[in-house]
C-alpha cells in the first residue's frame, strides 16, 4: 500500500506516488452514496472557526459510515486554560480512532502525535499548514483539466494576496515543490518576497505580469485581523494593485482557472463579478474537499 497509515500533519511522509494514489481514490469515491455503518469513530476538534474544512470532514466521515463527534471549543475545558496537548490526550483516552484538529495555538501537532493512540489529521494549524486544502486544490486542477496523473499537470500556478499569513499557501508550496509543478507569487513585497526567496520561485510585483505567466490563479484571503497593528497595511492599496477583477481577467488565459480556498472577502481579493466567470471554480474546490477528505479517511482507517 503506497499511502502511509500514520498521522497526516504535513507532506513530510508523503511522496508523489502517495499523492497520485490518493487523487485516484478521490476520483473513484461517490460522495452521494453512503456506505454501511463502520465501527470507527472520528473526533473533530476545531478550536478555530471553520465552515468548509469541518463540514467536509464530517460529510466525508458520514458518507463512509463513520461515527463522528464534534468538540465545541467554546464549551471545552480549553476555556479554563487547558492546553491543546492536554485536551487531545484526554480526548484520545476516550478511544476515537482518528482526530482531526484545527487550532491556532503556539503548540505543534507534531509534538502531540507521540502522546496519542489515535491518528491525528491536520485540519489547519496556525499559519504553518493546511495540507488537506492543498490536496483538494491539486485535485481540483486535475479534475478541471482532465489529468489522470499528477505527472500530466502542465499548469503554472500564481498565488496572489496575503501569502505571509496563509497556512493554505505554505501547504500548497510544499506539495507543488514536491511534485515539481511551477508556482509563483504576486503580492505586496512584505507579504511574499521572503517566502518567494525561501521557495526559489518567481515573484511578481505587478499582478498583471503574474497573470500573463500563469494559467491557474489562486487568490488568498486578506487576513485583516492580523494587520491591525501594521502601519504599512493599506487595504485600498491592495485592492488597487492586486485584486483579481473582471478587467484583469480579460488578459488572463481564456482556459485558465480562478481559485480561492475561502472564505472570500468579496470585493477585496475577488470582485463579486468574478464569481460568474466560467473559469471560477470555488464551489468545485469545496465539493472536491469532501472527496479528497473521504479518500484520506478511508485510507487512514482502512475502509474499502
Ligand atoms: N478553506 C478553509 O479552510 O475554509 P474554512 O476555514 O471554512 O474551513
Amino acid at each position: 500500500m503506497v499511502f502511509p497509515k500514520k498521522s497526516f500533519l504535513d507532506f513530510r511522509h508523503l511522496n508523489k506516488e502517495a499523492v497520485e494514489f490518493l487523487c485516484a481514490q478521490a476520483r473513484r469515491i461517490d460522495i452521494r452514496r453512503s456506505r454501511f455503518m463502520q465501527d470507527k469513530i472520528v473526533a473533530l476538534v476545531f478550536l478555530e472557526p471553520s465552515t468548509r474544512t469541518r463540514c467536509s470532514f464530517e460529510m466525508a466521515a458520514l458518507r463512509l459510515g463513520l461515527r463522528v463527534i464534534n468538540i465545541d471549543a467554546s464549551e471545552s475545558s480549553l476555556k479554563k486554560g487547558e492546553t491543546l496537548s492536554d485536551t487531545l490526550v484526554n480526548i484520545d483516552a476516550m478511544g476515537p480512532d482518528l482526530i482531526v484538529v484545527r487550532h491556532g495555538t503556539d503548540e505543534k501537532l507534531s509534538d502531540v502525535e507521540s502522546k496519542v493512540n489515535a491518528l491525528l489529521v491536520n485540519g489547519g494549524e496556525g499559519v504553518s499548514g493546511h495540507p488537506t486544502q492543498a490536496l483538494l486544490d491539486l485535485f481540483t486542477i486535475m479534475e478541471e483539466r482532465g489529468y489522470q496523473s499528477v505527472t500530466d499537470i502542465k499548469d503554472r500556478i500564481l498565488f496572489v494576496g496575503d501569502i505571509l499569513h496563509s497556512r493554505v499557501a505554505r501547504s500548497n508550496f510544499d506539495l507543488l515543490a514536491m511534485l515539481n509543478i511551477p508556482f509563483a507569487m504576486a503580492a505586496p513585497d512584505e507579504w511574499a518576497r521572503p517566502l518567494a526567496e525561501e521557495y526559489g520561485c518567481e515573484f511578481f510585483t505587478k499582478v498583471e505580469d503574474g497573470l500573463k505567466w500563469a494559467n491557474v490563479v489562486m487568490a488568498l484571503r486578506v487576513q485583516s485581523e492580523r494587520h491591525l497593528d501594521d502601519q504599512k497595511f493599506n487595504l485600498q492599496y491592495f485592492i488597487h494593485d492586486f485584486q483579481i477583477n473582471e478587467a484583469r481577467l480579460k488578459k488572463f488565459d481564456p482556459k485558465g482557472l480562478v481559485m480561492h480556498p475561502g472564505p472570500v472577502n468579496w470585493d477585496v481579493e475577488l470582485t463579486t463579478g468574478v464569481s460568474a466567470d466560467r473559469r471560477c471554480v470555488l464551489f468545485k474546490q469545496v465539493k472536491n474537499g469532501v472527496r479528497i477528505r473521504a479518500a484520506l479517511l478511508s485510507q487512514l482507517l482502512e475502509i474499502d
